[in-house]
């Protein structure tokens, strides 16, 4: 693996999240590894999980850590071929990503999907740019499509949680937010949750439909009560549409509440954080004991780490 930009870069997905779950009964095993290494993290958005637990498993490795954000302190990028760069734009990727790479052995890159026009946010033109002119291994931390340490966190999440005997029933179902917010977290949630043993059910208002290339196959529920039913995970986020692309709604009857929780069967509430409380969630739910949202964002650490380890290991030969 040279690069991890998405959840098709993980060649095994058991033997990853079995090997992420060893690493975290013992975070410093490999704490020699990334030894006089260095990893930027580049961010065009905000963060807090990614950000610190990005981190945290570098840190975990011996690696020295460099952190920017772009917004308000980066030049603004330009990414097109042969642009006149008379406009906004400073600095183009070509040589950003090349001067970056000298600095460091390793990069990480957050940058959002901008909801202005879909194929320009699936072309994903940012990270590919930084992947074609850096030369050193490119870490994916939420793309404009996709998050691929969200989902394997996930992964790992509910491995650990899972009905031991049980190919569990998981549910990702829309809940409703103020914002338009990118289709990432769900895009990567589908493509890892279509490769785990588990009944795999989509619920969202119509309109909301995914990218049928993500989905497949996945069957889709409008009604999100009888979706819930026998559930063992409920795993929330708010996307806004892709068909008519960038528009959300405020659909409050949406909202996950005790008495549909109770639909389930005892299942564990999910979100990749952060939420809305009362808005996407009850308090009712997200402080119950069947939330497992904060034991999800620990896991953030022991995914990211697995991969730098992996990169690590490959750069070393
Ligand atoms: N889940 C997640 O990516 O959190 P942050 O946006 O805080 O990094």
């Amino acid at each position: 693996m040279n690069n991890y930009f998405s959840i098709k870069d993980i060649d095994s997905l058991d033997t990853w999240v079995n090997e992420a779950i060893e690493m975290k009964q013992n975070p410093l095993s490999n704490k020699t590894l990334g030894t006089d290494k260095t990893i930027g993290l580049l961010f065009f958005n905000p963060s807090l999980r990614t950000r610190l637990s990005t981190q945290k498993a570098a840190l975990n490795l011996g690696m020295n850590v460099i952190v920017m954000n772009f917004t308000g302190e980066g030049w603004s990028l330009e990414y097109g071929d042969g642009t006149v760069m008379n406009q906004g734009n400073s600095e183009h990727v070509k040589e950003a990503a090349q001067v970056v790479s000298q600095y460091c052995d390793v990069l990480a890159i957050r940058a959002f999907a901008k909801l202005e026009n879909r194929e320009d946010d699936y072309s994903e033109n940012v990270l590919k740019s930084f992947i074609k002119y850096a030369t050193i291994p490119v870490v994916n931390m939420e793309s404009a499509i996709g998050h691929p340490l969200q989902a394997l966190t996930d992964a790992i999440t509910i491995t650990e949680y899972k009905p031991i005997h049980n190919k569990p029933k998981i549910v990702l179902s829309w809940a409703p937010h103020p914002k338009a917010l990118p289709q990432a977290v769900a895009n990567s949630f589908v493509e890892m949750t279509k490769r785990m043993e588990a009944d795999f059910v989509i619920t969202h208002p119509v309109g909301f439909e995914l990218a049928s290339h993500i989905t497949n196959e996945v069957p889709i529920e409008y009604n999100q009560e009888k979706a819930f039913k026998d559930a063992d995970f409920i795993y929330v986020k708010n996307w806004s549409s892709y068909t008519h692309y960038g528009k959300t709604s405020q659909e409050e009857s949406w909202k996950i509440t005790e008495e549909k929780m109770k639909l389930t069967n005892n299942a564990k509430f999910m979100h990749c954080l952060p939420v809305r409380r009362n808005v996407v969630v009850d308090d009712a739910v997200i402080d119950s004991d069947n939330s497992i949202v904060i034991e999800q964002a620990n896991n953030r650490t022991y995914a990211a780490q697995l991969v730098l380890k992996k990169i690590l290991e490959k750069t070393k030969g």
